[in-house]
C-alpha cells in the first residue's frame, strides 16, 4: 500500500531497501519535543490568522501534548513506513483527535519544519554548553586561585623554559574556554531566526503570521528568505566549528592532565572517581577520562567535515541528501557535552601538587633568562653579549652538573667578572615569577587580577 502522507499518486509502496535508506525515525526522534513544539506554534497561528477554526487548533494542540506524553512515557509506537518524526507525530496525531490534524500542516512543508525543529535542537545544545562551559571554567578558577602563587616550569617544545605560576597556567585555559563560551553565544544570536512559514520553498499563499511563530518559539525574527530558510544549515555547521575548536582545547588540557598525572611529572593527581585501573598492573591508576576528552576532538571535527562535504554541492532549496545532518550533530553534542562534564569533573576533583610543582620549576636551568636580564639591567651588557654569558654558565653548571643557584660567585665571575652575589636574588623561582608583573604576566598578583575579573564576568 502507497505513503499514508504523500501517496496518492503511488500505485505500489516502496521497496524495503527504499524504506531503509530513506527513513530517519530510528535517530530523528530526537527532535519530537522540538517537533511538537513546532507544531503548537503553528497551530495557535493558524486559529489566530482565521486560516483553522479555534476548536480544531485547540484540539490539534491538545492531542499534540497527548502525543508528547505517549512519546516521553516510551509507549509510542515509531513506525517506518511514516519516514521520520514529523509523519510520526502527525499521523498519530490523526489517531488521537481525527479529523482537524488534517489541518495542521496547512501553509507549511516538512522542509521548514524540520529546518524549524534542528535549529531549536541545536539552539538547544549550544545553551547546555554555555552552561558547561561556565561550569568547567569556575573549577579552573577554583584552581587559579588555590593556586595563584605556586610556582612551576613553563614550557616551549615541551622543554623548560621559565617559571610559571600554577594560577596562571589554569588561567590560560580560562581564557580558552571564554573564548570558546563567546562564540557559543555569537552562533546562537546569529541562527535565531525562524524558518517556519517558508514552506516547501517558496513561502505560501496563505495569510499566515511568521512573526507569531517566530515569537512563540523564542526566536529574535522569522527568517526573510524563503529558499534560504529551508536550505540553509550553517547553523549546524557553526555548532559543529564552535564545538570542534572547543574539543580541540578540551583534548589539549586533557593531554597536560595525561602528561602531568605521570610518574615522572606528579603535577597532579588524579580522583579515584575521574580514574580507572588495569586489570593485570595492581599498581596502575590510569586517566582514561583525559584520554577518552583528548580523543573526543576526532569525531567532533569528523561530523563538521561530514556535514560541510554534504552541503558543498547541493543547489538551491532542499534536497533529501540534508538528513544527513542530525546524525553527525547529535554525535557531535552529545561528545561535547559529555567531554565538558568529564573535564568539569577532573578539573574540580585533581589536586596540584604544590611541592612536586616548586621542585620542577627551578630545574633545567628555568631562571636563565632572568640571569640575562639581570646582567642587562645591573651590569649595562648588551643583551645579545648577556645572552652569551648566560649560555656559558649555563654550560658550566651543566658541567657541574648542578642548577644555575649552585655556582659559586667564583664560578660566576669566572665567566664575566663584574658579577656580584645579588645575582643570587634573581635565581631563585619565586623571585623570577613575582617579577614578570607586565600585564598578562605570571606574577601571583597579576593572575589574581585576572582571576577576579573573570569572577565578576562569570558571576
Ligand atoms: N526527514 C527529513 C529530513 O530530515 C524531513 C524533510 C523531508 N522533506 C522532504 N521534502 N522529503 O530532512
Amino acid at each position: 500500500t502507497s505513503n499514508q502522507m504523500w501517496g496518492g499518486r503511488f500505485a505500489a509502496g516502496p521497496d524495503a531497501i527504499m524504506e531503509a535508506i530513506n527513513a530517519s525515525i530510528d535517530f530523528d526522534k530526537r527532535l519530537a519535543a522540538q517537533d511538537i513544539a513546532g507544531s503548537r506554534a503553528h497551530a495557535a497561528m493558524l486559529a489566530a490568522t482565521g486560516i483553522v477554526s479555534d476548536s480544531d487548533a485547540e484540539a490539534m494542540r491538545e492531542g499534540l501534548l497527548t502525543v508528547l506524553s505517549e512519546i516521553e512515557s516510551g509507549a509510542f509506537p515509531f513506525s517506518k513506513a511514516l519516514e521520520d518524526i514529523h509523519m510520526n507525530v502527525e499521523a498519530r496525531l490523526k489517531e488521537v483527535i481525527g479529523e482537524p490534524a488534517g489541518r495542521l500542516h496547512t501553509g507549511r512543508s516538512r522542509n521548514d519544519q524540520v529546518a524549524t525543529d534542528f535549529k531549536l535542537w541545536v539552539r538547544d545544545q549550544l545553551d547546555a554548553a554555555d552552561a558547561a562551559l561556565v561550569a568547567l571554567m569556575k573549577a579552573c578558577l577554583a584552581q587559579a586561585e588555590a593556586g595563584a602563587d605556586w610556582v612551576m616550569p613553563g614550557f616551549t617544545h615541551l622543554q623548560v623554559a621559565q617559571p610559571v605560576t600554577w594560577g596562571h597556567h589554569m588561567m590560560a585555559y580560562v581564557e580558552m574556554f571564554g573564548r570558546d563560551l563567546s562564540r557559543v553565544r555569537d552562533a546562537r544570536a546569529r541562527m535565531n531566526e525562524c524558518p517556519l512559514g517558508a514552506a516547501a520553498l517558496a513561502g505560501t499563499s496563505f495569510p499566515i503570521d511568521r512573526e507569531m511563530t517566530a515569537k512563540e518559539l523564542g526566536f529574535d525574527r522569522p527568517a526573510a528568505n524563503s529558499l534560504d530558510a529551508v536550505s540553509d544549515r550553517d547553523f549546524a555547521l557553526e555548532f559543529l566549528s564552535v564545538a570542534s575548536i572547543c574539543a580541540m582545547h578540551l583534548s589539549r588540557m586533557a593531554e597536560e592532565l595525561v602528561i602531568w598525572s605521570s610518574a615522572q611529572f606528579r603535577f597532579v593527581t588524579l580522583s579515584d572517581r575521574f580514574s580507572t585501573g588495569s586489570s593485570i598492573m595492581p599498581q596502575k591508576k590510569n586517566p582514561d577520562a583525559a584520554e577518552l576528552i583528548r580523543a573526543k576532538i576526532g569525531r567532533i571535527f569528523g561530523a563538521n567535515v561530514a556535514l560541510t562535504l554534504v552541503m558543498k554541492g547541493l543547489p538551491l532549496a532542499y534536497s533529501k541528501d540534508m538528513q544527513e545532518d542530525k546524525e553527525q550533530v547529535f554525535d557531535a553534542a552529545d561528545n561535547l557535552m559529555l567531554a565538558l562534564a568529564a573535564m568539569d569533573g577532573m578539573v574540580r576533583d585533581m589536586t596540584a601538587n604544590q611541592g612536586a610543582l616548586e621542585a620542577a620549576a627551578g630545574a633545567g636551568f628555568s631562571t636563565a633568562t632572568d640571569l640575562a636580564d639581570w646582567l642587562v639591567r645591573v651590569l649595562g651588557l648588551p643583551f645579545r653579549d648577556a645572552h652569551h654569558v648566560t649560555g656559558a654558565l649555563v654550560a658550566k653548571a651543566e658541567a657541574k652538573g648542578c642548577d644555575l643557584p649552585e655556582l659559586s660567585l667564583e664560578e660566576m665571575q669566572s665567566v664575566h667578572g663584574d658579577i656580584d652575589k645579588t645575582v643570587y636574588d634573581v635565581l631563585g623561582v619565586h623571585n623570577s615569577v613575582a617579577s614578570r608583573t607586565s600585564y598578562g604576566g605570571t606574577a601571583p598578583e597579576q593572575v589574581r587580577l585576572q582571576v577576579n575579573r573573570w569572577k565578576e564576568i562569570l558571576g
